[in-house]
């Protein structure tokens, strides 16, 4: 099917985006000599965590950041995690401190998370910066990657007045949905999160301008569940069995009927080359920007 005129390509915004944290990022090094540091740690040999985190390594090279990675093995103590993440609060060649999850059991995520000093929580997990977004203090706070790039998305091709519409987040994860509800709040839409206990789920979404699809369930969303002209963020990365492209093969599929979707929606994301890609473009931006307030300087918009 030709999705050209309704697909939002993620791809292209987020390399949009990583383009002009590089450009930024040059200026920031001529003007000031500061130059955007992001460190990463992963404990064990998830391998799904270690495509990520290598990609987030080439990302901040490509952004021209100074990029540390710190990979720890699986019996690694708590202590041990939350010594590396005090001593990166204290480098001061580090503006942005990702820790990637999930982590083993023996580790106690969120401490570990709370940990991270607040000024340099890039992934917007701390409860400072949950606080901040919860507030509407949209300035200073760091916004979680996933819905600060969905955001983008929306805007890309809602504009920038989102004022008034009606937008339902299938979800309340405290990484994606939660987040993604306060910035709709912030743009003045009248925002309803649901969840797997929401009673009558399809006409719920059926109401919406804006359908964000954030509960790991694939393909859940379906034709009839949009409104005509709305918009759809789909969020989900599914692996699920392919057999038609050969025994034991697997592909990636979203939250959303990203064909059925289209049928009624204005603009849809696909999986892959929506959300995804924007996720990545965020962090980069994230730690552009608390670069940028270490050293004093106006953060830009992305
Ligand atoms: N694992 C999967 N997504 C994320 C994320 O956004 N941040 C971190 N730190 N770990 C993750």
């Amino acid at each position: 099917m030709d999705d050209s005129g309704k697909r939002i390509d993620g791809k292209l915004v987020s390399a949009d985006v990583v383009a002009k944290v590089a450009q930024e990022t040059k200026k920031l090094i001529d003007e000031t000599g500061v130059i955007p540091g992001l460190a990463v740690i992963i404990v064990g040999e998830e391998p799904a965590s270690q495509v990520y985190v290598a990609s987030k390594g080439k990302k901040a090279k490509e952004c021209g950041f100074h990029s540390v990675q710190h990979t720890l093995p699986t019996d690694t103590s708590e202590r041990d995690v939350l010594q590396y993440v005090r001593d990166l609060n204290e480098d001061p060649a580090i503006h942005g401190i990702l820790v990637q999850l999930p982590l083993p059991d023996h580790i106690d995520e969120n401490k570990v998370i709370q940990t991270i000093a607040a000024d340099k929580d890039v992934d917007g997990f701390h409860y400072t910066n949950v606080g901040k977004l919860g507030t509407g203090d949209l300035s200073s706070a760091f916004v979680p990657c996933t819905p600060a790039g969905s955001m983008i998305l929306i805007r890309r091709v809602l504009g920038d007045d989102l004022s008034g519409l009606n937008a339902v987040v299938i979800g309340r994860s405290n990484i994606v949905g939660k987040p993604m509800a306060n910035l709709l709040l912030a743009a003045n839409c009248t925002v309803t999160i649901a969840h797997s206990r929401t009673k009558d789920l399809s006409g719920l979404a059926r109401t919406a301008d804006i359908v964000v699809a954030a509960v790991g369930r694939p393909e859940m969303v379906k034709a009839d569940w949009i409104k005509p002209g709305a918009t759809v963020i789909d969020v989900g990365i599914n692996r699920v069995d392919a057999p038609e492209r050969g025994d034991g093969k697997t592909r990636l599929t979203g939250d959303v009927d990203y064909e059925g979707a289209l049928e009624n929606a204005a603009f849809a994301t696909p999986v892959p080359g929506g959300v995804g890609p924007m996720t990545i473009a965020l962090l980069m931006a994230n730690t552009f920007t608390s670069a940028c307030r270490s050293a004093g300087r106006d953060v830009p918009q992305f």
